[in-house]
């Protein structure tokens, strides 16, 4: 008798419970026309932050983008677009700061750019993140026995449309490469916008090299030698080329679990801050939108400012020799 009557007494916790879980985030419901950007400070500048809105509040890029559109076909996921085609700022999303805006990281106290190696001139393609995802830093991962580099796992999408900082694009999965970096776990997901005239005709790597003949070698070239002016060494592949459209999807699932454990707060969070408006289930790292500018101190409306210049030397090609290593050519040093 006294386990009924308090079984009957869990009830109400238990549908209020299960009302907050329906309440969490339904992927379906996603609405790509409700998203806006709140930018604050100018381009090229370490003040320079871009903040993800849904309708007109603020969200987070890295925790509130759902990684899926379909939870049926998980080879079709969202990307957020840092670094749109042919520019060079190391344009990133933020893991420290609330709500996880877009910034320009910084290198010894000013803007990072990327050089041009020769014949690629920044980056060749759009570049960002898979939201929900993490690369865990606290511990080896299989296939590559490093830990996680503690980003969102990378994309590049391989797409026609040049994109801009901040879009949120819908991509297919075709491969993805792992790049030996520091010790590092850092997986390159080769992706493509699902709007692209080609992307209906590519499921993998060997489709790309048939519609797109050499770009799969070229690109993985420019992830082995884009640090190399900057007096890094060259960045080798493990297992030397693209892992394959199932093995990059698998790649993607798991980091959104290791995700999910982070914003539940069951892991190590190495500093990520993890507050996210789309889960009331998950109480400790969720806050409405509505409360988020007054709460965590997000600006309450845009306020850009003039971009500042650019440094002359990342103008420049930068070549190199014959051992493919070192760099000739017209280096300025600043
Ligand atoms: C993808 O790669 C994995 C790991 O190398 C392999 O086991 C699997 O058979 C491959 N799948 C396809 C469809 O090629
Ligand atoms: C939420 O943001 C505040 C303000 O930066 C921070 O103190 C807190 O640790 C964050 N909480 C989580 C779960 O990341």
């Amino acid at each position: 008798m006294v386990g009924k009557s308090f079984a009957w007494a869990m009830l109400p916790a238990l549908a209020a419970t299960a009302a907050l879980q329906a309440r969490d985030n339904p992927t379906s419901a996603f609405d790509y026309d409700s998203l806006t950007l709140r930018t604050v400070g100018g381009r090229n500048t370490l003040d320079w932050r871009v903040w993800l809105e849904k309708n007109g509040k603020p969200i987070s890029f890295w925790h509130d983008v759902p990684l899926y559109l379909d939870a049926s076909n998980k080879q079709i996921v969202n990307f957020v677009v840092e670094i749109p085609r042919w520019q060079d700022g190391k344009i990133e999303i933020k893991r420290d700061e609330p709500l996880n805006p877009i910034f320009h990281d910084d290198k010894d106290g000013k803007p990072r750019y990327v050089e041009s190696v020769w014949p690629h001139k920044s980056y060749p393609f759009l570049y960002g993140s898979i939201p929900q995802t993490w690369e865990s830093p606290n511990f080896d991962h299989d296939f590559t026995s490093e830990p996680g580099d503690n980003d969102p796992i990378d994309l590049f999408d391989i797409g026609q449309d040049i994109g801009y900082t901040g879009q949120v694009k819908q991509v297919k999965i075709l491969g993805a490469l792992a790049p030996n970096d520091g010790g590092e776990t850092d997986w390159k997901v080769l992706g493509i916008d699902v709007n692209d005239p080609i992307a209906d005709l590519v499921d993998n790597v060997e489709d790309v090299e048939k519609y797109r003949p050499g770009l799969i070698q070229s690109y993985r070239d420019w992830f082995t030698y884009y640090k190399v002016a900057r007096g890094d060494g060259v960045i080798p592949i493990i297992g030397d080329s693209y892992v394959n459209a199932t093995f990059a999807t698998a790649v993607v699932e798991k980091g959104h679990g290791y995700w999910l454990d982070l914003v539940k707060g069951k892991v190590d969070s190495n500093e990520i801050n993890y507050n996210q408006t789309s889960r009331p289930s998950i109480p400790d790292s969720f806050v409405p939108s509505r409360a988020a500018v007054r709460r965590l101190d997000i600006p309450a409306k845009s306020d850009p400012k003039r971009a500042a210049e650019r440094p002359a030397r990342f103008d420049q090609w930068f070549y190199l020799d014959e051992e493919l290593g070192l760099i000739e050519g017209n280096v300025v040093e600043e």
